[in-house]
């Protein structure tokens, strides 16, 4: 089933917030009603990019919040504090959060029901290393994920990045085939724990070096209905181009 296109920038720990200010203000000619667009920019970044970007259609997402709702847990931001920001959306298993810092799909698990608490669409990163891509473990990997991360949860609403980790910012990206044969198997994995009607309405992005001249290919599989884009998101020029490249 075809969703409406969603395309979600990833600004990891780039633009300060007058710089994520001026390329909202500009993005803003870019945007185009028949694709959701979403930005995520820095925690320090979330409240001038949400009074920026008031009254157009762009989402203001976070890149990570604390699982627990308030308490002594110094430098870790909850939540609530998000949605009173305006945030709509959170990222959640990067994987450099699980790589670089550790985190757990049952911890991840905790931040996707917190955010589920306080209205925040979570959008749940998932995808292989190259040696369990070489071992033949992608699927097996996947579906790991995928469970322990969603694990007694009670969801209405999800969107599921697929980001294969030899991808992400590397420069190879996954050829459509490839990411197909991921995303139709995160959608029957989908399908099995939470139902067909659930699993129908989840964007499934892929992210992972996508650069414009890879959209109209990726958008042409049936299981792809945008994309997670990280480096070539700080370019307002180049993002824009990705947006285009998204109108179907
Ligand atoms: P990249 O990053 O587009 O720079 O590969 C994607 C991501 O990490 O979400």
């Amino acid at each position: 089933m075809k969703l409406k296109p969603l395309v979600i920038a990833n600004w990891k720990m780039h633009k300060t917030h007058e710089e994520a200010k001026a390329f909202i203000m500009a993005l803003k000619n870019h945007l185009h009603p028949s694709v959701e667009v979403g930005i995520t920019p820095s925690f320090t970044a979330l409240e001038s990019g949400v009074v920026a970007a008031s009254g157009s259609s762009l989402l203001m997402g976070a890149q990570n919040v604390h699982e627990a709702p308030s308490g002594a847990f110094t430098g870790e931001i909850s939540a609530r504090q998000l949605s009173a920001l305006g945030v709509s959306y959170v990222l959640l298993g990067h994987s450099e959060r699980r790589h670089i810092f550790k985190e757990t799909s049952k911890t991840i698990a905790l931040k996707v029901k917190s955010a589920v608490s306080e209205g925040l669409l979570p959008v749940l990163c998932i995808g292989e290393t190259l040696e369990e891509r070489e071992t033949g473990k992608t699927e097996e990997v996947l579906a790991k994920q995928l469970k322990e991360s969603l694990e007694d949860v009670t969801l209405s609403r999800l969107v599921v990045a697929y980001e294969p980790v030899w991808a992400i910012g590397t420069g190879k990206v996954a050829t459509p085939d490839l990411a197909e044969k991921a995303h139709h198997f995160i959608y029957t994995e989908l399908a099995k724990h939470f139902g067909t009607e659930f699993a129908d309405r989840v964007p499934l992005l892929y992210g992972g070096s996508v650069k414009q001249e890879h959209m109209k290919e990726l958008l042409q599989e049936p299981h792809i209905h945008g994309v997670l884009v990280g480096g070539a998101s700080l370019d307002v020029t180049s993002f824009g181009h990705i947006i285009r490249e998204s109108v179907q």
